[in-house]
């Protein structure tokens, strides 16, 4: 599967922006709030590489623990399927299990994304390209 983004967990999404502006990444898109999700995101990009800051919007967020844990990180890469539920299907086969069932991502033209854990590769996102 072809990688989409890192997901980089960050405690402030300004501090962060300003930092990868440094480092070459240029925004992608508008900031967007996640209410689901209960996070703020704003996507980069740096040539072929597309980072994900990802900012608790208030403390139901599921970066919070860690970004208390190990501080700002990148803590997940999302891959490209077609075929959502038969990619999930096909790597809890693999043993990895759901962290979060298919659901819409307003930060990304409201496409499906699930999210899978295997201690082996941490947190894998998928994001449905069809
Ligand atoms: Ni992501």
């Amino acid at each position: 599967m072809k990688v989409h983004h890192v997901g980089y967990a960050v405690a402030d999404i300004d501090i962060a922006l300003s930092d990868f502006l440094d480092l070459g990444f240029s925004p992608v898109g508008e900031r967007c709030l996640d209410e689901h999700r209960h996070i703020h995101i704003q996507f980069m990009r740096n040539d072929d590489y597309v980072i994900e800051l990802v900012a608790p919007a208030n403390e139901r967020s599921p970066v919070g623990n860690l970004l208390k844990k190990v501080g700002n990180t990148p803590y997940h890469f999302c891959y490209e399927t077609p075929d959502l539920v038969a990619s999930i299907d096909r790597l809890k086969g693999r043993g990895f299990i759901v962290l979060a069932e298919p659901a819409e991502a307003p930060a990304i033209e409201i496409r499906r994304v699930a999210f899978l854990f295997k201690t082996g590769t941490g947190i894998v996102e998928l994001l449905e390209t069809s």
